[in-house]
């Protein structure tokens, strides 16, 4: 078996494990606020991109899988023109139960779920992290500062390239940004050496 293949089977097995530490969760107020599902992570267990959102919402807590409501196909539309396919990344949030009403999580459900996240990132090893939105970053970068702050550079998070961008969600309310999220993905693709779609 190729070396790669190797390595990706480790890491999904990691990652179950990971996965199964969880449980079913009660370790923070979200879990007693309305949640169906725990929301883990999708993607290739070996990816090097990874994307990190804020928490699920009501379509995530519904199938259990990260972004695949709008606001995910959104960001599926943004992997493809990056030149990649949506299974061929890694997809996860800041916490992993739907905060009620789709609100911001507290300090202390995102402080005690991103141990999680954190653990996850450190099995998939990431070549780049792209933050979507404030929540991600602020969690993954451990400062609070504006989305424009942020953006346009490099950060770096647990041995990965991270780059911040608005949130699809954002960018579904306010499309005439996209092309501001389309110039932070281009700078990805040039760290990654990703053409883009053709
Ligand atoms: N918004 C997020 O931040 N994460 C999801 O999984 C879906 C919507």
């Amino acid at each position: 078996l190729p070396a790669t293949r190797v390595d990706a089977a480790h890491k999904a097995e990691a990652l179950a494990t990971i996965r199964a530490e969880i449980g079913d969760c009660t370790r923070c107020p979200l879990a007693y606020a309305g949640r169906r599902t725990i929301v883990f992570g999708d993607g290739d267990a070996n990816a090097r991109l990874m994307f990190v959102g804020e928490g699920p919402g009501a379509d995530e807590d519904t199938s259990g899988i990260p972004f695949v409501g709008k606001a995910g196909q959104l960001l599926n539309n943004m992997i493809q023109a990056m030149g990649l396919k949506r299974e061929q990344v890694y997809i996860a949030n800041i916490v992993k139960c739907r905060p009620p009403a789709n609100r911001v999580p507290e300090p202390v459900e995102a402080n005690t779920c991103d141990q999680f996240l954190l653990q996850q990132i450190d099995v998939v090893q990431p070549q780049v992290i792209v933050a979507l939105g404030s929540t991600a970053a602020t969690y993954l970068l451990g400062v609070k500062q504006s989305l424009s702050a942020l953006r346009g550079k490099w950060h770096s998070c647990r041995g990965a390239k991270l780059a911040v961008t608005y949130h699809p969600a954002f960018l579904l309310r306010d499309p005439g940004m996209k092309g501001e999220a389309w110039k932070d993905l281009q700078r990805v693709m040039a760290e990654m050496g990703l053409k883009g779609a053709s």
